[in-house]
């Protein structure tokens, strides 16, 4: 029989990329392919929940029998998880949620003129930092994607946005971070327990947290 662990569970997670529009033919976008964050939600789908996928632009397949919402900019991932997050158990920010955006967007491509030209951004809404004010009884899981330093932004995270789980990846390390179907990474819980993985596959690096942090959604109730 399959395991159910997380029957009559609900699971929000975000997954891919956003777009941040310039003009009708240019954005701002970064490497993810959804590919971490469909595989949390087909393993939660495997473990029984109740799962609602809030994707940027990709180009995977979504698992069958999950609420799939399509975003495009960090703005409307913000809007459509703080329509969700409410009902959750537990919420999986696995989403590379653009940190700036276009100050100015454009209705009309803009034409190209003779020497530079500047791009202002501005921030985008921290969705993570958001839900760890406004969450009661949900487990909160962030990601990091790092280049240097991991241990110390993905603790710096998991206190600043009041996370319960952060998932930390270096995105520099062969077969983890952008596009692999593999991932190596480290879970830093708020216990303080620090969980170093070996490189696994997506699928079981998904596996993993969602056992960790049914982990913590039993131990509170
Ligand atoms: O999609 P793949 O190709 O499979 O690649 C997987 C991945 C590398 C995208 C994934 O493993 C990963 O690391 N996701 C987090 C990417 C990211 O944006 O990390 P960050 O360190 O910049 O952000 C930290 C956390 O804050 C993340 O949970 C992010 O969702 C969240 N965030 C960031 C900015 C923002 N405006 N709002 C947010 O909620």
């Amino acid at each position: 029989p399959k395991p159910s662990i997380l029957s009559g569970k609900k699971v929000l997670i975000t997954a891919g990329p956003t777009r941040e529009k310039i003009d009708p033919v240019r954005y701002i976008t970064n490497h993810s392919t959804g590919k971490m964050g469909f595989s949390i939600a087909e393993q939660a789908m495997e473990l029984g929940a109740d799962v609602t996928l809030i994707s940027g632009p990709v180009s995977l397949e979504a698992p069958k029998g999950a609420q799939v919402i399509h975003v495009e900019s960090a703005e409307d991932m913000f809007n459509a998880v703080m329509n969700h997050y409410e009902t959750a158990d537990i919420i999986v920010k696995t989403a590379a949620v653009a940190d700036y955006r276009p100050k100015m967007s454009y209705d009309e491509k803009i034409k190209k003129k003779p020497g530079e030209e500047v791009l202002e951004l501005e921030r985008t809404k921290d969705i993570l930092l958001e839900l760890g004010k406004r969450k009661s009884t949900q487990i909160l899981v962030g990601f990091a994607a790092e280049t240097s330093l991991v241990e110390k932004y993905a603790k710096d995270k998991l206190m600043k946005k009041n996370a319960d789980m952060i998932v930390a990846n270096n995105v520099k390390a062969d077969g983890a971070g952008f596009g692999t179907d593999t991932n190596i990474v480290t879970i830093f819980k708020k216990d303080g327990t620090i969980i170093p993985l070996p490189i696994m596959t997506k699928h079981e690096v998904a596996n993993r947290l969602l056992q960790e942090a049914n982990k913590m959604l039993e131990e509170q109730s």
